[in-house]
């Protein structure tokens, strides 16, 4: 059954991708028993899909259809960007990674993690803003839509004005219909600082507050990257705290990647390292975030994003202080993935 679902087809372009999005499918979902909640708002369980796998709306109900209560619509632009050329996602042949690893092997096969090579492509505002407008209709009540954006630096432009195009685009996910809106602080793809917003706390306090100006009360979560340590996320939860409702860690490991002749990947830039590699990093980063989160007493969740693949992970997530956990590779790889967690679950509970 699970080699029949389709999926994301890594050796066809993004676009190809992005007009193929499979028909919602009609099969039993087991139940998660317990109360599950994101960002202040009741659903039937933690499991979610994190920014980047649902190209569109279509994936979003495809995705929706397999048992995941949270679809993150990707990332979008205030304008239309192309996606950088392929491969888009190069395998790699790795052990945990903790940051500042480097010369990671490609891979011929998926073994469990990738490298992520997209650079936040986007359609225009016009198509995403029609397109999540006819999504949430189409999506069953009881599912969230969060739409995650990014502010696209032009020239001349100072933080005030990617902050503002941070929040025109959050609002227009809204009115489109987002039930929640989540900014990307962290893209190791991208060199402008827009890719690295997590990185400078006083940066991303003006973006922050910006787009909760933009947004009222909805639900809002900050994506963020990988942390090298603790007193570097004291700092960025102490700035964005009043803003945000939710960080969502960790967008990826960041490494250079070398092809089966040694020579260094992608013009020799690090790109985003995401998938199975990442899950010892992410958990320690979800567990130190819930320490600073108890010692500040700040009214901020976690949603754990990195490696998971099985109920395993998602139990550690949750135990290390995360109120839900979002997948990325492991669903792309395996669209049944959400379905076989639930599973585990309920025979782990018995
Ligand atoms: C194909 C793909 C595209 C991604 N695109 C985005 C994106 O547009 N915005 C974002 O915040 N994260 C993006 N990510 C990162 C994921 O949201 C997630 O943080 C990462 O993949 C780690 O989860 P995983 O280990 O389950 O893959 C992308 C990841 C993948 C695999």
């Amino acid at each position: 059954m699970a080699e029949s679902l389709p999926r994301y087809d890594r050796r066809q372009t993004y676009q190809w991708n992005y007009e193929q999005p499979p028909p919602p499918v009609e099969i039993e979902i087991p139940p998660m028993a317990g109360e599950w909640s994101f960002c202040g708002r009741r659903v039937s369980s933690p499991l979610g899909i994190a920014a980047g796998p649902l190209l569109n709306g279509g994936w979003c109900l495809y995705y929706a259809s397999l048992g995941f209560d949270v679809v993150t619509y990707k990332t979008v632009r205030g304008v239309e960007r192309e996606c950088y050329a392929p491969p888009n996602l190069q395998p790699v042949s790795c052990a945990d990674l903790h940051g500042g690893e480097s010369r990671l092997p490609a891979s011929e096969t998926m073994q469990g993690s990738w490298a992520v090579s997209f650079g936040m492509p986007s359609k225009s505002p016009d198509v995403w803003r029609a397109d999540i407008e006819q999504t949430r209709k189409q999506l069953p009540g009881e599912k969230l839509l969060s739409v995650s954006v990014v502010g696209t630096v032009q020239p001349g432009w100072g933080l005030e004005d990617l902050a503002q195009d941070y929040a025109r685009c959050a609002k227009w996910a809204l009115d489109a219909g987002a039930d929640c809106i989540e900014t990307n602080f962290s893209c190791p793809n991208v060199a402008t600082c827009d890719g690295q917003l997590y990185q400078q706390p006083e940066a991303a306090r003006v973006v922050a507050q910006c787009v909760r100006q933009s947004i009222g009360q909805t639900p809002y979560l900050a994506k963020i990257g990988h942390v090298a340590s603790a007193d570097e996320a004291r700092p960025f939860l102490e700035s964005v705290q009043e803003y945000v409702d939710a960080l969502a860690t960790t967008n990826s490991v960041a490494a250079t990647v070398a092809d089966s002749q040694g020579n260094l990947m992608f013009e020799r830039q690090k790109r985003g390292i995401c998938g199975a590699a990442t899950l010892e990093a992410s958990l320690a980063q979800v567990a130190m975030f819930a320490r600073h989160i108890q010692d500040m007493q700040a009214d901020v969740t976690l949603i754990g994003v990195g490696g998971v693949g099985a109920w395993a992970h998602a139990a550690r997530y949750l135990a290390a202080g995360a109120e839900a956990v979002h997948l990325a590779s492991a669903a792309m790889v395996n669209p049944l993935v959400g379905i076989e967690i639930r599973r585990d679950f309920s025979a782990s509970a018995v």
